[in-house]
């Protein structure tokens, strides 16, 4: 006789170990300027390829510092849904939804990407924005499926998930380990971080002090990013054709994507949901993709 199988315990969100990403967030707030904002909205300007969001629903799922939310509300957008799981990122975002004088059009609440109820109460977007979140939910592949459920006939998806690689084990080992250590062992291991990378840049023949200049094209700061890292549980990875095929299950096709080399980094997709037709063959809605918007210009000249 067999024994029977054990089922697998369910998912409980709010027991994982999980990383204070938020408390993070409010500390670099501080150092967020004009130079960081320009860098950040360039990224998702480049990435998208428009310079105007005008007309879009938007959703920044795991908004973080706020900083691209804040950006996103600068293009243009004709509406804008952040959301954190975090508490201290909700309040982070908040900061930036001040900056911006409060407004109506853009809204900053608590809630998770795992919790398909709160997202289908959300309604469907032309823009879903998550960069550097889903890979952190400890449920990757259900996180990635609901977002790609919030994008609308014609929306576009933008993601960035951690690369797999050979050195998986060792980097959650080391997240781990910056989980359980104490606050001055924390401090220990970032310094040993830092103290690697300036020999190692050292090696190169860069300069080590330039360390602190590294990640600012989406307006990072390098000391920052370097605790996100460590402390940055949960953590999964894939690899981009991994990402392209389930994105596709999912209904979404990859437009532009950049392969991150090796482990540490991510992987970047900008994916689209093919439009729905009206019976007059006008794609309904607005739309990021180029394709859609060249087609109905087309049509419109047509009619004159
Ligand atoms: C590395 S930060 C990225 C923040 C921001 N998107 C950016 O690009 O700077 C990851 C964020 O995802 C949030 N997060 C983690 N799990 C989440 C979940 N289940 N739902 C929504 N946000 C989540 C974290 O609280 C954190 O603010």
């Amino acid at each position: 006789m067999t024994a029977s199988p054990i089922p697998p315990a369910p998912f409980e969100e709010h027991k994982v170990d999980r990383f204070g990403f938020g408390q993070n967030w409010l500390d670099y707030q501080t150092s967020i300027d004009e130079a960081r904002l320009l860098a950040a909205r360039t990224d998702i300007e480049r990435w998208l390829g428009t310079t105007s969001l005008a007309g879009l629903r938007v959703l920044d799922i795991g908004s973080g510092s706020g900083l691209h939310s804040y950006c996103m509300h600068a293009m243009g957008a004709r509406e804008l849904v952040s959301f954190d799981y975090d508490g201290h990122s909700v309040q982070a975002t908040k900061g930036f939804h001040h900056k911006a004088g409060a407004p109506a059009s853009w809204t900053v609440t608590q809630g998770s990407v795992l919790d398909a109820a709160f997202l289908a109460s959300l309604g469907t977007f032309d823009l879903v924005y998550s960069w550097g979140v889903l890979h952190h939910t400890g449920q990757m592949w259900q996180a990635i499926t609901n977002a790609a459920g919030s994008v609308a006939p014609g929306g576009t998806f933008f993601i960035s998930i951690y690369a797999k690689g050979p050195e998986y084990p060792e980097h959650l080992a080391l997240k781990q380990q910056y989980h359980r250590a104490s606050l001055s062992g924390k401090r220990r291991m970032e310094f040993d971080w830092i103290t690697e990378r300036y020999a190692l840049r050292a090696k190169n023949g860069e300069s080590p002090e330039a360390w602190w200049s590294e990640g600012k094209e989406r307006g990072m700061d390098a000391y920052c990013d370097l605790v996100d890292w460590l402390g940055g549980l949960p953590y999964e990875v894939a690899t981009l054709p991994e990402l392209v095929q389930v994105l596709r299950a999912l209904g979404i096709e990859t437009r532009r994507s950049r392969e991150c080399p090796g482990d540490g980094g991510c992987h970047i997709v900008v994916g689209s949901r093919p439009a729905v037709h009206s019976d007059r063959g006008v794609p309904a809605g607005p739309s990021l993709q180029p394709a859609a918007a060249a087609r109905r210009i087309a049509l419109r000249r047509s009619r004159r």
